[in-house]
């Protein structure tokens, strides 16, 4: 469960971006994040840079690097941006240039940007606050780019997952009933967040989104070196990761040890037409 399931939907549920302690909890392991986590495909990457008027790039909500690298060896000039100074300091050791600060309260000091990606961030950032700051520091013409990796469990594998994670941590804010059905619908909320965010701030063209279908295999201890690094799981007691994990690796072992996850990265992105 790398990326983003959906939370329980209850009315007095402040929105996602202000749940600030999940926000800000990648850093528990910066190392097994920065090794496990999913990259992006490479002509993703090249799509988002063919579609900006340059090569210099603002990256939102950085982390260990993991985008703001790809975006270097694409040949670009990358400024990552992010709240957690554990992420940051790997992102440096691993040669990107990082300010620690979230989005909303970072200072651009009057610098631009030809594009303002996020990977698997813009959630966690205010939607409206987030896309006036990049239409402040966006050169005309400049790409907005938030993308997120929608991992669609096959159904047999997500269920058996969602009985762990029910029977370990039932009282958890993240939804994981709603693992096996999730797909692409479920984060349809979530990018109309983001679009919504766009649109308001009235000086981009009108959103699109892109899609990019890929998949990848995962062993059991490939799958179960990853899991910690979940928003949903990062603040768990040891013990009950303990059994998340021990439960998550017993189903797995009863699919022969691995399966195969298809993931679909999408965008929603726009470019900065108008003065901000
Ligand atoms: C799931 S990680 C994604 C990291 C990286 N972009 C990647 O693709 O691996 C989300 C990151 O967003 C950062 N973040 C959270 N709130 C933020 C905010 N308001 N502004 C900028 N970054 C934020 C977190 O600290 C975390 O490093």
């Amino acid at each position: 469960m790398p990326t983003v399931p959906p939370e329980r939907t209850r009315p007095s549920e402040r929105e996602r971006h202000q749940h600030r302690q999940v926000a800000e909890s990648f850093g528990t392991d910066a190392e097994r994040y920065d090794r496990t986590r999913p990259r992006y495909p490479d002509a993703w990457v090249e799509r988002i840079v063919a579609a900006s008027p340059g090569l210099v790039v603002l990256d939102v909500g950085c982390g260990t690097g993991i985008a703001a690298r790809q975006f270097q060896a694409a040949g670009c000039k990358v400024l990552g941006v992010e709240p957690d100074g554990r992420m940051a300091d790997f992102a440096r050791r691993s040669g990107v240039e990082v300010e620690v600060s979230t989005f909303e309260a970072w200072d651009p000091a009057g610098r631009t940007f030809d594009a303002v990606a996020a990977g698997t961030a813009w959630h966690w950032v205010d939607p409206v606050a987030g896309a006036a700051k990049a239409a402040q520091v966006l050169r005309p013409g400049g790409r907005l780019a938030a993308f997120w990796h929608v991992f669609q469990l096959p159904s047999d594998v997500a269920e058996a997952f969602a009985a762990v994670y029910q029977r370990v941590v039932p009282d958890s804010p993240f939804n994981f009933q709603a693992m096996p059905k999730q797909g692409l619908d479920g984060y349809q909320v979530l990018f109309n967040k983001a679009i919504g965010g766009i649109r308001e701030v009235g000086v981009f063209s009108d959103p699109e989104q892109w899609r990019f279908d890929w998949q990848q295999s995962y062993t059991r201890d490939e799958w179960l070196d990853q899991l910690p690094t979940s928003g949903a799981l990062t603040q768990l007691p040891s013990d009950k990761l303990a059994e998340v994990l021990a439960g998550v690796g017993a189903a797995i072992d009863t699919m022969l040890g691995s399966f195969t996850m298809p993931y679909t990265t999408v965008a929603v992105t726009a470019a900065r037409t108008r003065i901000a």
